[in-house]
């Protein structure tokens, strides 16, 4: 569904933020991507989308990312970013949600209702009206992520989506993208939200992915986590403090 062959990428005048990324993603894995600040995630993510011009080779769905492939491509993978403001462009959160589909020739009638359904799922139908320009952040984030799935991504790229959400939204989050049966690709700092959405993690340091394993064995290693800036997930120290008692 997407693989990176030997993928660098330095931002203009900077040192390398992409240090021959390669990795392989099937169709419909889950897979969470973890690493301290500034270790590249975000970039990583643009690069699958086009939006910075990495070098080496991307493939995603079959199709080599290039200028010419940058529709296909971006059709293919829903994406919400770190900062979901710069998503949003209409002045709703409805006419935000119905603008892709209508542009892909689905009538008002039938965008509204599957909106509809998708702000129920997430438990957010009250935003359904509401000023995009008027919302939290973690409203926003919420009408970011159910702007996504109005699309039928083929996968779907996700960067700190849990961020700034209440625990209800973040349980809501988890679970809609639990229900999706397509490939993810998910950026957080929230491990034990990786924890619970993914079965693959790739651990990424200075631009360069350093371990890629099961969640449970890559998430519960303590030593390799804070080797590389991290710690255990809350739902691992319970593991650790378990094993201390016996
Ligand atoms: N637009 C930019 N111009 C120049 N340097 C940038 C830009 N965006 C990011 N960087 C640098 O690239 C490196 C990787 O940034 P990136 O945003 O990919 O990290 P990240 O892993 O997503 O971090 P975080 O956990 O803080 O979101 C950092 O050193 C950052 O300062
Ligand atoms: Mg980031």
């Amino acid at each position: 569904m997407i693989i990176f062959k030997n993928v660098s990428y330095s931002y203009p005048g900077g040192r390398p933020v992409l240090n021959g990324v390669s990795l392989h993603i099937s169709p419909g894995e889950r897979v969470g991507l973890i690493g301290a600040n500034g270790a590249g995630k975000s970039t990583l993510l643009k690069a699958a989308l086009g939006l910075v011009d990495a070098d080496g080779s991307i493939t995603v769905d079959g199709t080599g990312l290039s200028r010419k492939t940058l529709p296909f491509v971006r059709k293919a993978l829903g994406y919400v970013l770190q900062d979901s403001d710069n998503q949003m462009f209409m002045p709703t959160v409805l006419e935000d949600m119905v603008f892709g589909p209508m542009n892909y020739g689905m009538s008002r009638t039938e965008a509204e209702a599957l909106a509809d359904s998708i702000l129920s799922g997430l438990g957010v139908a009250h935003l359904k009206h509401r000023q995009n320009h008027k919302i939290s952040g973690g409203e926003k984030r919420m009408a970011a992520i159910a702007t996504v799935l109005m699309s039928t991504p083929k996968a779907v790229l996700m960067d700190e989506p849990s961020s700034s959400l209440d625990p209800k939204n973040r349980r809501a989050l988890i679970h809609t993208v639990n229900s999706l049966p397509i490939a993810k690709l998910i950026a957080s700092h929230d491990l034990d939200m990786i924890l619970d959405t993914c079965d693959r993690v790739l651990l990424i340091s200075s631009g360069q992915i350093v371990a890629d394993g099961a969640a449970g064995d890559l998430l519960g290693d303590k030593e390799l986590l804070e080797k590389n800036g991290l710690e255990l997930p809350l739902g691992m120290q319970r593991c650790w403090a378990g094993k201390g008692d016996e």
